[in-house]
């Protein structure tokens, strides 16, 4: 629910524009460190949802390491000023420059995705005189009953190893002098509301730390990935339940003593504390359909183009009236994908009316692009 003192504020500022709400962020924060606290887990906030610099501060400050996916988000995640032994390095194809990179700032650990990027890594560790630390990322065929396009643990995914991969792995994990292996790692997908897939997936995680360490190969972290979604039917929900979440891997998981547990939460941080607030430009009223065509397209917010994904429409100019009129709420570019929602009921509609569009928090302005030559995106923050 925005506050007319916030409606108020975003009359005098340009649309379209990012919003975050500084203080939701924290009290989800909050909420994310107390449940974690309770089993001693650690939490990496995987920058790929949202690398805006005020966020990225607040996440810091609130102690989470960075999950990141690319060598300049690892360059980001430490002179935002994480703690580089809190800072993991991910992703499928990860450069012989990006290698380096990280190598030299001393990162925490590579999470590999393949047996021969381990001997990549080891090539390049051994010419920089370094030992990099890493964990093999598995793909352990787990389906997160999410939507296709953003599942990743399944074996006709790209992502990780394949457990028949796993004996090539150990043994050039054997005989890399350059290489420390600290664990395993898994990411089954994002958005995923149905928790009972983590107990599926921490099942799957106990089985393969047994067969690591019955090969002489210590697993000291279990890395458990993201994944765990927010309710994008009632914004309001604004904070996940963390202690249900966390509580499943204290409960599943068969930890050894001394081993961390790691994970790396985008969505579940930043989904809800931030909406896309634009103008409506026109309405056209169609001869089957009523169109409210906005000032923000797919260049802002890509995720319904995309995926198809909901995010809730809201009129801010008419929050009493009654929502009596179904529009098509779409965006200027020249796409027919470009579209925020369909049929979507709301009050009678005109142009100049301030439109909201709901938990735009996690994969929103990171994703934002310049097709149609359009202006690079704005933000607005608030701390209520
Ligand atoms: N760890 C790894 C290795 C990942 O690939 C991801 C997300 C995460 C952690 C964080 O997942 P989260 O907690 O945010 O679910 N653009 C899509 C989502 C892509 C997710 C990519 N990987 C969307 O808008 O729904």
């Amino acid at each position: 629910m925005f506050s007319n003192k916030d409606i108020a504020q975003f009359a005098d500022l340009e649309t379209p524009f990012y919003y975050y709400d500084l203080s939701l962020l924290q009290r989800s924060l909050s909420a994310c460190v107390e449940a974690a606290k309770v089993y001693d887990f650690h939490v990496h906030y995987a920058m790929k949802a949202n690398f805006n610099d005020t966020l990225l501060k607040k996440i810091k400050e609130a102690g989470l390491g960075a999950d990141c996916v690319s060598g300049n988000e690892v360059k980001k995640a430490i002179e935002v000023g994480f703690d580089k032994k809190k800072v993991v390095f991910a992703g499928v194809g990860k450069s012989d420059k990006e290698i380096n990179g990280a190598l030299d700032l001393d990162i925490f650990c590579f999470n590999v995705e393949s047996v021969q990027e381990l001997a990549v890594i080891n090539e390049l560790a051994e010419k920089r005189g370094k030992v990099a630390k890493v964990a093999i990322r598995i793909n352990p065929n787990v389906d997160a009953h999410t939507h296709h396009n953003i599942t990743t643990g399944l074996d006709e995914n790209k992502f990780g190893v394949n457990s028949w991969d796993l004996p090539d792995c150990a043994e050039v994990l054997k005989v890399s002098a350059n290489l420390e292996f600290i664990g395993i790692h898994f990411h089954i997908g994002s958005q995923i509301t149905n928790l009972d897939v983590f107990k599926n997936l921490c099942v799957r995680i106990n089985e393969f730390a047994k067969w690591f360490e019955e090969r002489g190969f210590p697993v000291k972290v279990l890395n458990v990935g993201g994944g765990l979604g927010i309710d994008y039917q009632n914004p309001e929900q604004q904070i996940p339940d963390f202690a249900a979440y966390f509580k499943i891997f204290n409960d599943f998981l068969e930890k050894r003593p001394n081993q961390e547990v790691h994970f790396e939460l985008g969505r579940a941080i930043v989904g809800q504390c931030s909406s896309l607030i634009s103008r409506v430009l026109y309405v056209k009223n169609g001869k089957s359909k009523n169109f409210i065509i906005l000032d923000a397209g797919m260049t802002e917010l890509m995720r319904p183009a995309l995926y198809q994904a909901y995010h809730q429409i809201e009129n801010l100019s008419k929050q009493d009236g009654e929502a009596s009129v179904k529009y098509d709420v779409v965006g200027p570019i020249c796409e027919s994908t470009d579209c925020f929602g369909k049929e979507v009921l709301l009050q009678e509609t005109v142009r100049g009316d301030l439109i909201g569009i709901r938990s735009t928090g996690a994969y929103g302005e990171v994703m934002s692009s310049h097709y149609n030559l359009r202006e690079n995106v704005r933000v607005a923050f608030s701390e209520r």
